[in-house]
């Protein structure tokens, strides 16, 4: 029977326990599994190469990205390092401009030294892809929307680009700030969706974790073995505390954006504002794509104060519900200068971000609340 997604986020991957009947997946706190003989296992020998409470998460991330196989990693910057070691010295990757600054500081301050090229370009415009590419170009990297401009790519325009394309690079989507309830790469023709399970999909600011799903059983092999090699696997733990998450990810999902509707368009009319970057308004430049490719807005909205970075300041240090903190896609409010927090690392680069940007992520509080607190703040703009 085909489910829907708010089906499977509740119910895919799982089944009562067989020894007890515990409805909820239990936290299978254990490093290792007896053998009935030698080589005679139930399916587990060692929990860094599999473990049952991450097996459950692993097929329930899989369910919702419309997925084959699904890998859970410690991060999503252990899962992005594991994608990456698909790749030999002389590859080159091609990856968005705004991608999420520890992205750009892996691949431009480390993976560089193991012979990886890079390139960044603007994924907002398909026709800037085709003059970026070169023979040895194997990967493009995108998100959509990114991080922190909330800039879209157009995933099925780039997927049928790439795929006929003579060096037929493959694609990967940073799914992280949209979510599969949101929209599904893999349906538009991704080959990898990534993802820091940390944000929406654990949606409560209580566990780090990152997954890749993808549906070419060759590479499901290889990224398998180098989720072994590598070792950089999520605790049983965090992986019950995300799969917790992930099943009430379509109720919250709802709310993030109609809370971020309202304060877009709060925003958009204060007199203190520049500028703000929410897919949904009907002010951003790719408004019609964000319609068509998504199911909402999301959650997360930047904008810029006529006052520039000092007023950024201010009112990021003047909320009392939004805390000033990193990180985004809890059940909270978060509040952040990406340029001084987040984006640090891309200080001086291209991907340098306007100091006077700021960040919300906006939780599901009540927006009554949320509103109040943001225009008190504005004052201090
Ligand atoms: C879009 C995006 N991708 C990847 C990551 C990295 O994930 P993690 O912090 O779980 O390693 C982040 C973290 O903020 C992110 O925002």
């Amino acid at each position: 029977m085909s489910k829907k997604i708010e089906t499977k986020a509740i119910h895919a991957g799982q089944k009562a326990d067989p020894s007890t009947g515990a409805i909820m997946t239990p936290i299978y706190q254990s490093s290792t599994y007896v053998q009935s003989a030698v080589g005679e296992t139930k399916g587990y020998e060692y929990s860094r190469t599999g473990n049952p409470t991450r097996t459950a998460l692993e097929d329930c991330l899989a369910a919702l990205e419309s997925a084959k196989y699904g890998l859970a990693f410690s991060s999503g910057m252990a899962a992005t390092d594991t994608l990456l070691r698909l790749f030999s010295p002389g590859d080159h990757i091609l990856a968005g401009i705004d991608v999420y600054g520890g992205t750009f500081r892996l691949f431009d301050k480390e993976l560089r030294r193991f012979g990886l090229d890079f390139d960044f370009i603007d994924m907002s415009d398909v026709e800037n892809i085709a003059p970026a590419i070169n023979d040895n170009t194997k990967l493009l990297w995108l998100e959509s929307p990114t991080n922190p401009y909330l800039s879209l790519a157009y995933i099925s325009e780039i997927a049928d680009f790439a795929k006929s394309h003579p060096s037929k690079p493959l694609l990967t989507v940073d799914n992280t700030f949209a979510t599969p309830y949101l929209q599904r790469p893999l349906e538009l023709g991704a080959d990898f969706v990534l993802h820091s399970t940390t944000k929406y999909l654990g949606g409560h600011s209580d566990a780090i974790g990152g997954a890749l799903m993808l549906n070419n059983e060759a590479h499901f092999e290889r990224l398998a073995f180098l989720q072994n090699s590598v070792g950089a696997i999520p605790g049983p733990m965090d992986c019950f505390l995300i799969l917790r998450g992930l099943k009430t990810l379509h109720v919250r999902m709802d709310r993030h954006a109609e809370n971020a509707s309202k304060i877009a368009e709060y925003l958009s009319e204060h007199p203190k504002v520049e500028k703000i970057y929410y897919p949904f308004h009907s002010s951003h430049p790719q408004h019609a794509l964000a319609k068509k490719q998504m199911r909402n807005g999301g959650g997360m909205l930047s904008f810029e104060l006529k006052s520039g970075a000092e007023g950024a300041k201010n009112v990021a240090e003047a909320t009392q519900i939004f805390a000033l903190a990193e990180s985004l896609g809890g059940v909270e409010s978060l509040i952040e200068i990406p340029a001084a927090m987040t984006h640090l690392s891309t200080a001086g680069s291209p991907l340098e971000v306007n100091q006077g940007l700021v960040r919300l992520s906006v939780g599901i509080e009540h927006s009554d609340d949320l509103l109040q607190d943001l225009d008190q703040a504005l004052e201090k703009a």
